[in-house]
């Protein structure tokens, strides 16, 4: 129907009669005799000029042959790729007429109410920025593809009815009509299936997997998202972070002309050291200041014996800090855990103003400004408590006070590896509570610490991290039930209860299963970041609201009693509406 897209149109074509189709964005009346009427398709805006004029409406879908010709002097617009030229001559025939539509489909829609946008999501995806976010997710997905492709890596579905599993988050059920009573549990992740594909054989697997999670929406969280999911076989840590590396790289090339920096990697520890987050932003600075030895001995009793004591400089932060917003930096301390917060303000000199100063040496003061590097101008925060502690109170200020949003450039990824095997100690029963999965390979090095002191042995489970916030995960897997056995003893989970909860899992690896490892990258999040979005919900067709609600079909929706008979399932309490 068409010889051209409207965005495509430029000076070169003067002269030939084109055809285009679309829809109109804009239409204008010049008197009786001219019309003049702005044509979108996915690729831009053209301007068409109609002698006389002519009935059509905004969104009326159009189809327009004319000639190109270039604007008269002093009419070209440089804001538009298309607007040097214009199609003169034409003839218009309409394929649909159009309701007018609820909002203005351009960017003025971005600041109507999310309900709105997505009720009427197919008239906002006609909207530039959301084609151009939906083209960006397509070529990020072909170029992961083809980074896998030629390294022997086979694209394998796995079933998204699967038995429920105790994997973390809250899952998404499926009664069963042939077992009423029984259910079906949509997939966290394909995590049991693809580690049973290396047991088949399989060497080296990947999907894009729709994985569902039932858990409170955010910014960077839908119920439904995507994983490149993948694992392979006879590899080591190494292997794996080489793959991933290469994919993500490879979708950030396709999509973005910025340089990327070439991946760093740094320890869970070094980063909760240095940035107080094991999801680290590696864009700007702050990072937080050790401190401890400075105060050793110190007649300032909150300081005096503190395991740990840590700083961060705010950059100039002395002037945007009143009292009052000191004050409200003190309350989030101590909201986070923190029993306080120490705040010095930097002068002239290497001259510091706080109000605990007088309880300080002029050698502790001395020792803070060299430590910190301190200048005049600058806000200090400290911290004394724990190490986890003091570096996790003083990361957050550090990202509230410094962080940019997460998709304003640069690209900035990094693998924070050597993540521990546990996280702390389950209050009821006294054992350590697993860091990833329980299927998670503690690091060789720290075998002999698992049981006098697992608190403090790391994993081969890694994190890639891109502008602080965490895109993918993945582990190296234990693959002998010797040493699956050892970590389920020490998470207090008898052998019958390992095989009545996994089972399905645990029996395969008995018949000889392959050293493996792999990763899931969290495809929403990268293309929202490359796409410069805050939401991801912004790189998704058809996403749910902030509530999970669908305001386009109504989702979810009761179903009939007969439906609900037929399942064997009785609802036992009304739902709150979506108003409620
Ligand atoms: P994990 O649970 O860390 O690992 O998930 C991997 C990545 O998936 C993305 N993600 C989400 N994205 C949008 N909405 C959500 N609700 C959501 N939840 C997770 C994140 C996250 O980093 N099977 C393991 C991987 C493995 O060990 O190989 C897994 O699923 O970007
Ligand atoms: P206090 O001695 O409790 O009155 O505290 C004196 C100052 O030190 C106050 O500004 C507190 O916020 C701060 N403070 C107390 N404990 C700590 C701590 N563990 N780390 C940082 N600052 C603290």
């Amino acid at each position: 129907m068409r010889t051209h897209l409207c965005g495509d149109l430029r000076a070169e074509h003067v002269g030939e009669t084109v055809s285009v189709c679309g829809w109109v964005a804009h239409r204008r009346q010049h008197g009786q005799a001219l019309s003049f009427v702005d044509l979108r398709d996915h690729s831009g805006l053209v301007q068409v000029v109609v002698d006389g004029s002519v009935d059509v409406r905004s969104e009326y879908v159009l189809r327009v042959t004319g000639t190109v010709v270039i604007r008269p002097a002093g009419t070209a617009n440089p804001a538009l790729a298309t607007g040097e030229i214009e199609l003169r001559d034409c003839a218009v025939e309409i394929l649909s007429t159009a309701t007018p539509p609820p909002f203005p489909l351009d960017s003025r829609a971005d600041a109507v109410d999310e309900s709105t946008r997505l009720a009427y999501r197919y008239l906002d995806l006609r909207r530039e920025r959301m084609q151009r976010n939906l083209r960006t997710r397509s070529a990020v997905l072909l170029a992961m593809r083809a980074a896998l492709a030629p390294l022997d890596f086979v694209e394998v579905e796995t079933p998204l009815l699967m038995p429920s599993t105790p994997e973390g988050a809250r899952e998404f059920i499926v009664p069963s009509r042939q077992f009423p009573g029984s259910f079906y549990a949509l997939p966290q992740s394909p995590q049991l299936f693809k580690q049973l594909l290396m047991v088949g054989g399989t060497d080296r697997y990947f999907q894009f997997a729709r994985c569902l999670r039932d858990e409170d929406l955010r910014a960077d969280r839908q119920y439904e998202f995507t994983q490149l999911d993948l694992e392979m076989s006879f590899v080591d840590q190494d292997d794996v972070l080489e793959v991933v590396s290469g994919a993500v790289l490879a979708a950030a090339r396709a999509v973005t002309s910025e340089p990327v920096p070439p991946i760093e990697r740094i320890t869970w520890h070094e980063a909760m050291n240095r940035f107080g987050v094991d999801k680290p932003d590696l864009r700007f600075g702050m990072e937080l200041v050790e401190l401890t030895a400075i105060f050793a001995g110190s007649g300032f009793k909150a300081f005096a014996g503190a395991p740990t004591i840590k700083g961060i400089r705010v950059p100039g932060g002395s002037a945007t800090h009143n009292r009052r917003r000191l004050d409200d930096l003190t309350e989030r301390a101590k909201s986070l855990g923190a029993k306080g917060l120490v705040w010095m303000r930097a002068g002239a000199g290497g001259e510091l103003e706080s109000p605990v100063k007088k309880f300080l040496s002029p050698e502790e003061l001395a020792g803070i400004v060299a430590a910190t590097e301190a200048v005049d101008g600058d806000l200090l925060l400290l911290v004394a408590d724990e190490w986890a502690t003091t570096c996790e109170v003083l990361g957050q200020l550090r990202n509230d006070l410094g962080r940019p949003p997460a998709a304003q450039g640069p690209l900035r990824f990094v693998w924070v590896v050597d993540f521990p095997l546990f996280v702390g100690v389950d209050a009821a029963t006294g054992r350590p509570k697993p860091g990833h999965h329980p299927f998670t390979r503690p690091h060789p090095d720290d075998l002999d610490k698992m049981e006098s002191d697992p608190l403090a042995v790391r994993s081969r489970a890694y994190d890639l991290v891109l502008n602080g916030w965490e895109l993918g995960s993945g582990s190296i897997r234990i693959h002998e039930s010797e040493l699956q056995q050892r970590i389920f003893g020490l998470l207090g989970i008898t052998p019958e209860a390992a095989n009545a909860r996994f089972g399905f899992f645990l029996t395969p690896f008995g018949y000889g299963a392959p050293p493996h490892g792999g990763f899931a990258v969290g495809i929403d999040r990268l293309v929202a970041i490359l796409a410069g979005e805050e939401n991801i919900r912004e790189v998704i067709a058809f996403p749910k609201t902030q509530s999970g609600l669908d305001p386009l079909t109504g989702a979810p929706t009761p179903v009939t009693d007969r439906q609900l008979r037929e399942l064997g399932v009785r609802v036992i309490a009304e739902a709150p509406t979506s108003a409620s």
